[in-house]
């Protein structure tokens, strides 16, 4: 059996490329200890791995030159020396981008599959929908009838936060950048969804909300947000989820937003989903529920190979997912 992995060769500028990404051979593990070893199985490309491509401080330690690039992914246990886990468990957890691992069985959780397909614990029973659920609810507290505005609403955070909107009854305007991402939007419920690329967003905005905007859920930042900062409600609220526009850049610049803040009363707050940990239980119960009352669905792109994994990572940044971007390696064995 062959190992490799896919390690990080030199720190983007701007956007990341195959320059940046190498694939080379490793060795087999050995599971050690209360470790099992693991084989590859899906694999989450996120944008925020695009920060921890650079160097300096942030909320989470940036990935080393020549060591793997990481993250949420879902494995099969193929031999294990730990109690809690056996041979053919699927099992998830912040994985390096490695074919096979061996690690503790204390670092993955074991996916209930009564739950859902194994991949929903990627997205919309995983940190992205819980990303949605708390940003959305804590933060954005919406209210019937209010108008919530989610940019990158077609993607993962988007799609779902669109859902919970609509279930909490407010009314909701999406903002994606094409035109099948638009119908895609609409059919989760969304009342008004703007292609930001084909069409004028302030304008557009100012149609699709006569009363205002009450809850801003931000995926994006730059040009689009600065469109809807003239737009909020008295006592509005942003929920600053995402930046996906500024991430490939080293300055971003734009209006500011400090008047609009003032004159509105709003509140913006930024938020990682790991400052709600002691409350995804609460989260998880929610999503569930109306996962399985059919009140919230979800979509995937699936990109298949361990080869393509990068290629899968980039493709966020020009919009090419609709849902949630994932990467199958493997099938589960005997499937
Ligand atoms: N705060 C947290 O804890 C947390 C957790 C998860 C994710 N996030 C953030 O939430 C956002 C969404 O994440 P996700 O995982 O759901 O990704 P995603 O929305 O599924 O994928 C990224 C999407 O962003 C859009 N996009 C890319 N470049 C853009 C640009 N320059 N301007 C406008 N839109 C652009 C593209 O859609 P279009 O075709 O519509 O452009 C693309 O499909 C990201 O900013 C991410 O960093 C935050």
């Amino acid at each position: 059996m062959k190992n490799r992995e896919i390690i990080l060769t030199k720190r983007p500028d701007g956007e990341p490329t195959r320059e940046h990404l190498q694939i080379r051979e490793a060795a087999m593990p050995q599971p050690a200890e209360g470790e099992v070893l693991t084989r590859l199985l899906y694999v989450s490309v996120d944008p925020y791995m695009r920060g921890r491509m650079n160097e300096g401080k942030s909320y989470i330690e940036p990935f080393k030159l020549n060591q793997p690039m990481e993250g949420g992914a879902i494995a099969e246990v193929i031999s294990s020396n730990a109690e809690a886990l056996k041979k053919g468990d699927i099992v998830t957890g912040s994985l390096p981008w490695r074919e096979y691992v061996s690690l503790p069985a204390a670092d993955l959780r074991k996916i209930d599959p009564s739950l859902g397909p194994i991949t929903t614990s990627l997205h919309i029973l995983g940190m992205t929908g819980l990303t949605a659920y708390f940003g959305l609810m804590d933060i954005g507290e919406p209210q019937e009838g209010e108008t919530v505005v989610v940019s990158g609403a077609a993607g993962a955070v988007g799609s779902a936060v669109v859902q919970i909107a609509t279930i909490a009854g407010a009314r909701v305007v999406g903002i994606a950048g094409t035109d099948e991402k638009v119908q895609f939007v609409k059919q989760l419920g969304a009342d008004t969804v703007i292609n930001y690329r084909t069409e004028d967003v302030g304008q557009t905005l100012a149609k699709a909300c006569p009363n205002g905007i009450d809850v801003y859920f931000d995926n994006v930042g730059g040009p689009i947000s600065d469109e809807v900062y003239p737009l909020l409600n008295k006592f509005a609220r942003v929920v600053q989820c995402g930046a996906i526009s500024s991430y490939n850049k080293k300055e971003d610049t734009g209006p500011r937003i400090q008047q609009y803040l003032i004159k509105s009363s709003a509140l913006i707050k930024g938020f990682t989903v790991g400052d709600y940990r002691e409350r995804f239980t609460e989260g998880f119960r929610h999503l569930s529920k109306w996962l399985g009352e059919g009140k919230l669905t979800y979509e995937e792109t699936i990109t298949e190979g361990f080869d393509n994994i990068p290629e899968a990572f980039f493709g966020l940044f020009k919009g090419e997912n609709v849902g949630k971007q994932l990467v199958k390696v493997n099938d589960p064995s005997g499937k």
